[in-house]
């Protein structure tokens, strides 16, 4: 068998799993789902989320992967043998596969304005509508842009641990943190930004209700990556002497702060132009952004050219070292259950990808009247599958494995790396009773409330 690698410094451990952790979900899902849930309450909710279940949860997902060493289902199987746990670890690995494949569709689309940002589309197309629907139904051109931003995080993962995922995670997030910081100087800029900022800072409790409760919830699960296999497969390459709660603690500190800054990017630049609404939904990046860009930049295309380019590319960076995370859980299983090369893994994994993506990627174009479940089309199907059932059912299992069926002393001792760190007594408690009561509490309630509406 191939030699597993691990990451080489904790700076890079750091930067891997908030790549994993940084992707669509802040800079298109967040920004979206505080527009349509009013805004500044729905941001404090989220936080709280973050740090009440998140932070426990990927500390939980980080004793799995580094006390074993292994791919998720190695990582259950060992963990609990002879047991129906093992099944967490195949739904992990499942859920990986599954999501890349639609989520490398929306990845796609970034390329795909990145593109035409760069030759001067974004800010001279007449109806941003139009465009959008026009490239999403066309037969071809989405399934050709999923597959080119496959092929890339295919380029990564062949590359291993330390030469792959670690070097371009350096190279990628530096980026991406620089790009957000002078989007947002230059959004800040704009006129009339300040009603952006007023929606964005001033929380208005009255919008706040059971559903806005848990769209925050979902939304914090599904920025954080927990509760598949993405973060325990990362962990498993962790050395031993990396701070499993200071890590999770910092990855969910960039997490949020990205998101909150892509709202700082988003918000003041949609007040700005008058008659933009900010409850746009998920078209907000497609669609309204390309009339933002052009309204508020009328008098200096140039800049405006700049301001296009520069956001497509952080959404592209984005979502490339999110799908990095998706990628080798699978690549990583199938070396080591299949006793696969990792370049033959990769191609496997890349390659029935790129198959299901392409269903996806159809299902706005040729397509779009197959459905599914309850009318669903793939697309459709695969997100509702992936986000909706099975993160929230990972995350669940997650805490009652964590929380009641691990021993507490391999946990303790996983957190404080066998005893050299010292922690307080009340972060233990806190710890514990996150994890095995309010995170799982918490879950069901989301999962209930999906099934009812
Ligand atoms: N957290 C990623 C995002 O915000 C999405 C993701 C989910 C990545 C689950 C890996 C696993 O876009």
């Amino acid at each position: 068998m191939e030699n597993r690698g691990s990451f080489g410094s904790k700076l890079g451990i750091i930067l891997a799993s908030a790549g994993s952790a940084v992707g669509l979900g802040n800079v298109w899902r967040f920004p979206t789902e505080v527009g349509m849930n009013g805004g500044a309450a729905f941001i404090l909710i989220y936080i709280a989320c973050v740090m009440l279940m998140g932070i426990p949860l990927m500390t939980a997902e980080f004793i799995v992967g580094r006390h074993t060493h292994k791919n998720p289902v190695d990582a259950y199987r060992t963990l609990a043998p002879k047991t129906g746990w093992v099944f967490q670890g195949i739904m992990g690995v499942f859920a990986a596969w599954f999501i890349l494949s639609y989520y490398s569709v929306v990845a796609g689309w970034t390329l795909k304005y990145l593109v035409s940002a760069v030759a001067d589309q974004v800010t001279t197309m007449t109806d941003s509508a139009a465009y959008f629907t026009e490239f999403t139904q066309n037969a071809w051109m989405p399934v050709v842009a999923m597959a080119a931003v496959l092929l890339m995080s295919h380029w990564v993962i062949v590359r291993g641990v330390q030469g792959g995922i670690e070097k371009y995670s350096k190279m990628m997030m530096p980026m991406l943190l620089l790009i957000i910081a002078v989007l947002v100087v230059c959004s800040f800029a704009m006129p009339g930004s300040d009603t952006g900022l007023r929606f964005l800072l001033k929380p208005d409790f009255t919008k706040i209700n059971g559903d806005v409760l848990l769209s925050a919830m979902g939304q914090a699960f599904f920025s954080l990556s927990v509760g598949m296999g993405c973060l325990c497969t990362y962990a498993s390459y962790f050395t031993d002497d990396a701070k499993l709660m200071k890590t999770a603690g910092s990855v969910a500190l960039i997490d949020t702060s990205v998101a909150v800054m892509s709202g700082f990017i988003i918000f003041p630049a949609v007040f700005s132009v008058a008659d933009v609404a900010p409850d746009a939904g998920p078209g907000l990046v497609f669609i309204t952004l390309p009339t933002v860009f052009q309204t508020a930049f009328a008098h200096a295309p140039l800049i405006g050219w700049l301001f296009a380019v520069m956001f497509y590319t952080l959404l592209l960076l984005a979502a490339l070292t999110s799908m990095m995370s998706l990628h080798e859980p699978v690549t990583s299983f199938l070396i080591e259950r299949f006793a696969m090369k990792r370049r033959t893994a990769t191609s496997v994994v890349t390659f029935s990808c790129i198959a299901l993506g392409t269903l996806c990627a159809m299902s706005f174009g040729p397509l779009a009247d197959v459905r599914w479940l309850f009318g669903m089309t793939f697309f459709d199907f695969f997100d509702f599958v992936s986000a909706k059932i099975i993160m929230p059912l990972g995350g669940f299992l997650l805490s009652i494995f964590v929380g009641w069926y691990l021993p507490k002393d391999l946990v303790v001792k996983e957190i404080t790396n066998n005893h050299a760190l010292h922690f307080p007594r009340w972060l233990f408690v806190g710890f514990f009773f996150l994890i095995r009561w309010v995170a799982p509490m918490a879950i069901v309630a989301i999962f209930i409330n999906e099934l009812v509406s």
